[in-house]
């Protein structure tokens, strides 16, 4: 089995190629394809990981059938079979990768839910004791649990730069306070119920992000949702703060790119076959734990 590293629909008009996924226009809906292309460090490596973009879309499926008691989402279809006959030839590259959904106005927030210190807020923390300015107590470790889950909001930066941590009042002002509400209030509802279930299956949702859009119906959750892409995973069973914790899917990727003194600047280098087979595993295994189900590839 090889990596699916860039998508090629012919004539369908490509909308452009992020990190991970190839988004297309078809009618006045969208297409999201995600490849096989794995980042680190805020870099596209030279090699995929096979089969990693059905993984992550199965899993981003699993989870939208989960939360639409909570809010409903931009999904039609998963079905190639279900798609329209422009895209029926390249049914082989899409197969179990691709979603089309809904076409909606994103908002220009992303919206993270932390339940635990890491990342960011670890970073933010340790410079004066707050998250996106929320004052926190004394003594939290890299990796501890938050006396409860934060709405810790970003800007949503273009094409590769940094997201920051903004404070709510700064979501208000570019949403509208009651936009804002609804975005935060919805963000810790779905972390609440995803996290839950992720502590059933002996795993801790660190954190998450999830991207809004509106529609002529409403707010509806877009883009991917929990996937090791958008969420720290972390074992349950060996969550010690005090230091970053084994990261559920990359792990083994970083811990390579670590050990050549790669500078983190491009061009970024692949990876071996050993490395590349453990990370394979390894999103299959964090698909299995959290979904209870196996997945051929
Ligand atoms: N239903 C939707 N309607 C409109 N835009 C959407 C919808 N779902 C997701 N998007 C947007 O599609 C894009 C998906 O791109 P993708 O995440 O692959 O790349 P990116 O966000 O540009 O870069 P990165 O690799 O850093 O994530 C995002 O800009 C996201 O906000
Ligand atoms: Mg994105």
């Amino acid at each position: 089995m090889t990596a699916l590293l860039t998508t090629n629909l012919g004539e369908i008009p490509l909308l452009g190629r992020g990190k991970v996924r190839d988004l297309y226009a078809v009618d006045g809906d969208l297409l999201l394809v995600a490849t096989d292309r794995i980042s680190a460090f805020d870099h596209v490596l030279a090699t995929g990981i096979p089969g990693k973009g059905r993984i992550l879309t199965q899993m981003s499926l699993f989870w939208f059938d989960l939360l639409a008691e909570i809010v409903p989402n931009h999904l039609i279809t998963a079905e190639v079979a279900q798609f329209p006959a422009a895209l029926q030839p390249y049914a082989a590259q899409l197969e179990g990768r691709s979603m089309l959904v809904k076409r909606a106005k994103m908002f220009p927030v992303e919206c993270v839910a932390r339940g635990y210190l890491a990342g960011s807020g670890w970073k933010e923390y340790q410079a004066g004791k707050t998250v996106c300015g929320i004052p926190l107590p004394d003594g939290l470790l890299d990796g501890s649990r938050l006396p409860e889950p934060l709405y810790t909001p970003s800007t949503k930066s273009e094409g590769g730069a940094h997201d920051e941590n903004i404070s709510y009042a700064a979501t208000e002002a570019t949403v509208g306070a009651a936009d804002a509400a609804e975005l935060r209030r919805l963000t810790l509802q779905l972390y609440a119920r995803a996290a839950a279930h992720a502590e059933s299956r002996g795993m801790i949702l660190a954190d998450t992000k999830f991207e809004f859009g509106r529609t002529a119906e409403g707010i509806i959750l877009a883009d991917e949702v929990l996937t090791p892409d958008s969420s720290r995973f972390w074992e349950a069973a060996t969550w010690k703060p005090g230091g970053a914790q084994p990261s559920f899917d990359k792990q083994f990727v970083r811990d390579y790119l670590e050990a050549i003194h790669w500078n983190k600047q491009a061009p970024a280098p692949g990876l071996p076959e050993d490395v590349v087979e453990r990370t394979q595993a390894k999103y299959l295994e964090a698909y299995r734990r959290l979904t209870g189900r196996d997945l051929k590839l």
